[in-house]
């Protein structure tokens, strides 16, 4: 063997050894990296980062993120938000929730500052998140820990005073099921606590349209029936709706 077929043979190797040392890269990146950009945090923020830059619509952000957590078992959601030390020593009110911020752990593919605000909801047995309509805002509702009455209605028209709405969805929201509104799906929505305690994981999405966001608290209550399967509900300011709304009397 002279020198010159040395080589040659010396760079065959080389590169049969680059070659199977890249496909083993390449299996290391398949078997290691990819779950972690698939991290459900990490698809949450892009779902929110597309709704921001309208790449996608509210629809399909609701869509999505309802996909998302049909996906992830509860536990991993518990754990990676640290569910057990947020609500060590929550303070739960007598009328309506409290909330909790919460603060994702530090994640490669995560920017620190989500375009979406998350917070925990939690309130006691028979407490509410009270009736209310949206404007410019999405938000996905996730059941952390307990049961609840959830109410959900289409906001059809707005009137000075009162919200025309269409009843949608009716039903007990049990330990893993997820709900959203926005202003083109389920706009309205109102949580009961069934159980002790309840929480939910809230990702919400402000001022849509480069417009500020609306809530508007209603006294579905004293609805009016329209005889075209809408209903007329007043709204009412939150000190009112509190009152009456952020705690169910049974008789
Ligand atoms: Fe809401």
């Amino acid at each position: 063997m002279n020198r010159r077929e040395f080589n040659k043979g010396l760079l065959a190797t080389v590169t049969s050894f680059a070659l199977i040392d890249s496909l083993f890269a390449y299996n290391a990146f398949g078997n290691n990296i990819k779950p972690i950009a698939n991290h459900w945090a990490i698809k949450l923020n892009e779902f929110c980062s597309d709704l921001r830059t309208e790449t996608i619509t509210t629809t399909q952000w609701q869509e999505q993120i309802s996909q998302l957590y049909k996906e992830i078992e509860l536990t991993e959601i518990l754990k990676f938000i640290d569910f057990d030390h947020l609500i060590k020593g929550f303070v739960y009110p007598d009328l309506g929730v409290n909330t909790k911020s919460v603060k994702f752990p530090k994640l490669a593919g995560l920017p620190e500052k989500t375009t979406f605000v998350k917070k925990i909801f939690g309130m006691r047995k028979d407490r509410a998140i009270i009736p209310h309509g949206h404007s410019n805002m999405a938000s996905a509702h996730l059941i952390l820990k307990g049961e609840m009455h959830l109410r959900h209605y289409e906001k059809i028209r707005q009137e000075e005073k009162n919200l025309i709405i269409k009843p949608t969805i009716d039903k007990i929201a049990k330990l893993g099921d997820n709900s959203s509104i926005s202003d083109d799906k389920d706009n309205v929505h109102w949580f009961v606590a069934n159980t002790e305690t309840a929480f939910t994981f809230d990702v919400i999405m402000l001022d849509l349209n480069n417009k500020p966001y609306v809530i508007h608290n209603l006294d579905i209550y004293e609805k009016q029936d329209l005889y075209d399967g809408t209903l007329r509900v007043p709204i009412l300011n939150v000190e009112k709706a509190l009152k009456k709304y952020g705690k169910e009397t049974h008789h």
